[in-house]
This record gives structure tokens, C-alpha cells and sequence, in this order.
């Protein structure tokens, strides 16, 4: 199964977002040109124009939007997203099963291809006791998260958007084929910033995440190029 380092460009510019990038180039020494993941704050400022920008300059993208609607109207927004030709793309679990096959029906192309898809189980912000308290759920949080995964399997997506440390118990109740994409990943010797869950890119391999999700630790180091270079390697286990 494809294994890969996503680079979170939270930026809030196209320009800034594409300085960034400009500097991957294998002149430079970057080990592998980024996947690219576009998340809400860019694509609502910068618009489709930056997926197809950052498409035409031979990046992979994960457009992670988060859809959540009833069944018809995710399915024909859907239909718009795989038009941008991004490689993969998401959803909440919450939305339900019928939800996530209408999702998946809109995001097939006619000639059968479509980017993959992978659904958000809980946030890894929300605390057991506010899913209890909040939102009535009343069973674990980990319970909770292995019961969207087996929804979205039955439903027929790819993965699910996870904690690298919740990686191994959904590999094990759904199966070691269904794609673990993980956020919340440090460096050994980084801080956490706002991150809870987090592991090192090393042990998230170990876990059995897919696609490691990394933000900050690459977007504010101040050799990003080093960073993303360092992630591969501990991540793709390259000596
Ligand atoms: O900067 P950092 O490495 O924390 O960035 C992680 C990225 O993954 C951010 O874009 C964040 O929105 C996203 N994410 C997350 N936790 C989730 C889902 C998405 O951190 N459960």
C-alpha cells in the first residue's frame, strides 16, 4: 500500500501557499515532490483555481473539506470535487452510511476512476466526555471511532482520518487494507502545539498510518525543506 508524507498547507493565501511550495524541487534536495493537503481556510480563500494551480504543478492533493449534508446534496457536491481531479477528498462518518455511498456514487467518474475516500470519525478535538455529555453518544470514544470505521467500510470508502494511535485498533477491526491517514505527528524533539494524541513519524509507520498528516512541524520550521526531508525519512523508514 502507497505510504506518504502529507504536508498541511494551512495557509490563508494562494501566493503564500505556492512560495512554500516553490521551494520542493529536487535541485533543492527535496527527497519527493509533497502531497499536498488543501483544507478548509485556503480553499474558501484562494477557491478551486489553487487546487488546479497546485494539481498543474505536479503535486498529489488531499482536499480535506469535511463534507457533512444530507445524502443528495453531499453526492452532487461530490460530483464537483472529483472534476478538480484532486487524489483524495473526505467526509464525516456522522453524516451516516447512506450518506457516505451517496458521496462515493457523486465522486465516480464516468469512466469509473475517482480519487479516494476517507471519512472523519471523531475529531481528534472532541473528548469522551464532551461526546458523552454534548452529543448523547454513549459509549467510548475509541468504541465510537471503530463503529464509523466499519460504517464507512460498509459504505465502501478507502479509510479513515484518525489519531496515528488509533491507527493499529482500526487496521484491526476493519482490516490492514483500509487507509489510515494520521494527524497529530511531532518530531521526537518538537513541541506539541495544540496537538493532544501525537506521535513521532517513526512510530506512526510502526501504528500502521498510511499518510502521516504534518502541518507545523514543516510549515514553521525555519528550514521547511530539512523538515519534510526528515519526516520521509523517519516516516518511509529511508536510511
Ligand atoms: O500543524 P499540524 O501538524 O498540527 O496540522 C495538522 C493538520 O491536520 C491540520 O490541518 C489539522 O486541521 C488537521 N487535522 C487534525 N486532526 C484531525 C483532523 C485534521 O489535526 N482530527
Amino acid at each position: 500500500m502507497a505510504k506518504d508524507v502529507i504536508i498541511a498547507c494551512d495557509f490563508s493565501s494562494k501566493a503564500e501557499t505556492l512560495e512554500f511550495l516553490d521551494c520542493f524541487t529536487p535541485e533543492n534536495g527535496s527527497l519527493r515532490r509533497p502531497y499536498v493537503k488543501i483544507g478548509m481556510e485556503l480553499f474558501y480563500a484562494a477557491g478551486p483555481e489553487i487546487v488546479r494551480e497546485i494539481k498543474s504543478r505536479g503535486h498529489n492533493i488531499f482536499l480535506d473539506l469535511k463534507l457533512h449534508d444530507i445524502p443528495n446534496t453531499v453526492k452532487k457536491a461530490m460530483k464537483v470535487l472529483s472534476g478538480l481531479n484532486v487524489d483524495m477528498t473526505n467526509l464525516h462518518a456522522a453524516g451516516t452510511i447512506d450518506m457516505m455511498k451517496a458521496a462515493l456514487e457523486g465522486l465516480t467518474r464516468p469512466d469509473g476512476t475517482r480519487p479516494l475516500l476517507v471519512a472523519v470519525t471523531q475529531l481528534t478535538s472532541t473528548s469522551q466526555e464532551r461526546m458523552q455529555n454534548e452529543l448523547l453518544i454513549n459509549a467510548t470514544i475509541n468504541d465510537t471511532i471503530v463503529k464509523y470505521a466499519s460504517n464507512a467500510a460498509v459504505a465502501g470508502l478507502d479509510g479513515v482520518v484518525c489519531s496515528p494511535l488509533e491507527a493499529g485498533m482500526v487496521k484491526s477491526a476493519v482490516g490492514s487494507d483500509f487507509i489510515t491517514i494520521t494527524p497529530g505527528v511531532r518530531f521526537a524533539d518538537s513541541g506539541a502545539d495544540d496537538q493532544v494524541r501525537i506521535t513521532t513519524p517513526a512510530k506512526a509507520r510502526e501504528i500502521g498510518s498510511d499518510y502521516i498528516v504534518v502541518g507545523r512541524p514543516i510549515t514553521a520550521a525555519s528550514d521547511p525543506l530539512e523538515a519534510y526531508n526528515r519526516c520521509v525519512r523517519e516516516f518511509l523508514d529511508i536510511k
